[in-house]
């Protein structure tokens, strides 16, 4: 980061701009498509119209202007860029300073400026599966949360649990009819889905099913004390599992207030829509018009049925304008697949409101979905339902069985570990090859899930950056036997100029970049992609380099510390996507 301000500054000086415009202009910074042309590329053609003159010739008066430096090593136009060539020596020493100064916080921002964030991710339904879009949206979303909290947000993470609706009724109406206490206290929420897919499929046959369900939700929502027991007690049951699960992959939440903790604040909501004359009636039920605003054809925004219970959609209006009063957020972004629409009338009919009311704050344009797209190809033993908890097993389980092959095949790069260890290990290792095939592709793409792939030591895996990360730390294991890391000198960076070496300080320059693009673009790809990228140019370093053997010890200890950083950097990007960092495989 130093570098590129040290860039930008000379930029501004030649442009003899304010210094205030620095920011602006290291935010542009770029890197050349290929390392001949430079280390550091600034496209022009932002300036030309402020400066008003073509980008090509902008780009040849600063390269005349800038001369060498300490960090710059020389400059030239190439087209509309300037494209700098750094001193490989000095960038060298300031970087690998950096990082062994820094090791915990190196690449990290203060973009949030103490601002807000409130992210809703995972929020899985009460008596409803936990399906692939619930594992997707934990994943991705404990992901954004870790991502810009590294970038000085303040993250409010918010388990929105699907735990009032409709279902409820179907529950309650089969727990009636089949409850068992013993299936209940074995299986809990496993037996709630099972009540309520039965139910729901013998509404098929039997329509007065639904029309019971459909009563006993209207007696919960009106606070029938019976109800009201029965529901408090498949939440919590249900939450203890969930609990459970999170704890296994180490996610964490600020709340798990649902959907009923909205409750008593939705009839309040309604009656300003109504009020506001936002809101209209159509045939009982109460709307907002929604169309007009988003300029397509869309359904209204409907906030109760008929029937005169709440919606989804009112919930979500309610809990919205409570998240603004609690947190004054600079943005609340929902990790949730496939409810565009839904969340398209919830932050329209808000906009609506909000310029009726006349809100000082049009704070319903912070409100975004972030979606993604399907996972193809996941299915347990289990079956169809994709349980969080028997993906994980499962995961678990074959990466232990992998382990096992390759130890069987090549004993050496697979140490006798003590068993505790290798449960560990397998544990981590399943859980990275899941939770790494989720962002190794950008959100939207549809994907397709193929346990034999993800949990390979090669190619682009969560495995294999791990292993990338044990063979590091490999490396310092033979360096203390060799007795070459306890040396009290430190190497000097300045001995790492080869080609290899210097793409690998320019991808460790590059960190704080690809996070910042992960916030920017909700896309924790760009986090899996750079230290995919990192890793494996790592391993062309290491590929061409002998660290420890080499003649010289003083170029040993030069090596072990730019491998000690890239160490460092690899477990920071592997944190901030949930994966550990090992120490063997
Ligand atoms: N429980 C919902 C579902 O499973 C997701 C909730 C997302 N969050 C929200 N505020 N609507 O589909």
């Amino acid at each position: 980061m130093q570098t590129n301000t040290h860039i930008a500054q000379v930029v501004r000086r030649a442009l003899d701009w304010p210094v205030e415009r620095t920011g602006q202009l290291a935010d542009a910074l770029a890197t050349p498509p290929n390392a001949a042309l430079g280390d550091v590329a600034f496209p022009c053609f932002q300036l030309a119209k402020e400066l008003r003159s073509a980008p090509n010739l902008i780009a040849k008066s600063l390269a005349a202007k800038i001369g060498p430096d300490p960090i710059i090593a020389s400059a030239r136009a190439e087209g509309a860029y300037l494209n700098l060539f750094l001193n490989r020596a000095n960038v060298t020493e300031q970087v690998l300073g950096e990082i062994r100064d820094n090791p915990g916080t190196y690449g990290r921002r203060d973009l949030g400026q103490g601002r807000t964030l409130v992210l809703d991710f995972s929020a899985p339904n009460i008596a409803k599966p936990f399906h692939f879009g619930h594992l997707r949206s934990t994943n991705l979303g404990a992901d954004l949360a870790r991502i810009f909290a590294f970038q000085g947000w303040r993250v409010i993470r918010k388990n929105y649990i699907g735990d009032w609706g409709t279902q409820f009724g179907f529950v309650i109406w089969a727990w009636q009819q089949w409850g068992d206490e013993g299936a209940l206290q074995a299986r809990a929420i496993d037996y709630l889905v099972e009540l309520y897919i039965r139910a729901n499929q013998q509404s098929g046959q039997d329509p007065g099913i639904r029309e019971h369900a459909r009563k006993l939700f209207l007696r919960l929502e009106q606070g029938d004390p019976s109800i009201i027991a029965l529901w408090e007690r498949f939440r919590a049951l249900s939450l203890e599992g969930f609990h459970r699960t999170y704890g296994r992959l180490g996610i964490e939440f600020d709340s798990y207030e649902g959907e009923s903790s909205v409750n008593d604040k939705v009839q309040p909501v309604i009656a300003r829509f109504l009020e506001a004359g936002v809101a209209r009636e159509s045939q009982g039920a109460i709307v907002v018009d929604v169309s007009d605003v988003l300029g397509r054809e869309i359904a209204p925004c409907m906030l109760q049925k008929s029937d005169g219970a709440s919606t989804y959609a009112a919930r979500d209006c309610a809990e919205a304008i409570d998240r603004w009063e609690k947190y004054g957020f600079g943005a609340n972004i929902y990790v949730v697949s496939r409810q565009e629409d839904h969340f398209a009338q919830v932050f329209a009919a808000l906009g609506k409101l909000a310029v009726a009311e006349e809100w000082p704050d049009n704070w319903p344009a912070l409100c975004e979905n972030v979606s993604f797209g399907f996972v193809r190809g996941m299915s347990t033993r289990k079956g169809e339902a994709v349980w969080l908890e028997a993906v994980l097993d499962e995961a678990r389980d074959r990466a232990a069985r992998y382990r096992e092959e390759r130890a069987a095949a090549n004993a050496r790069a697979h140490p006798d570990l003590p068993a505790a260890e290798v449960a560990e290990i397998s544990e981590a290792v399943g859980q990275a090859a899941l939770l790494y095939f989720d962002v190794s592709s950008r959100r939207m793409t549809d994907v397709s899930f193929d346990w034999d792939t993800v949990l390979q030591f090669e190619g682009n895996t969560g495995p294999y950056l791990q292993y990338t990360h044990a063979r590091m730390s490999g490396i310092f294991r033979k360096a203390v036997e060799a007795g070459l890391a306890t040396q009290p000198e430190p190497g000097d960076p300045r001995l790492l100029v080869a080609d290899e070496e210097w793409a690998l300080l320019q991808k460790l320059r590059g960190f704080s970049h690809a996070v910042q693009r992960a916030a920017e673009q909700r896309e924790p790809f760009e986090v899996a992609h750079y230290l995919y990228e990192l890793a494996s140019v790592f391993n062309a370093f290491y590929n061409k380099h002998m660290v420890l053997n080499e003649a010289d010890p003083a170029r040993s200890r030069a090596r072990l510390m730019l491998v000690g950083s890239t160490r460092t950097v690899l477990a920071s990007g592997l944190k901030l996507l949930g994966i550990r960092p090992l120490e063997y495989m």
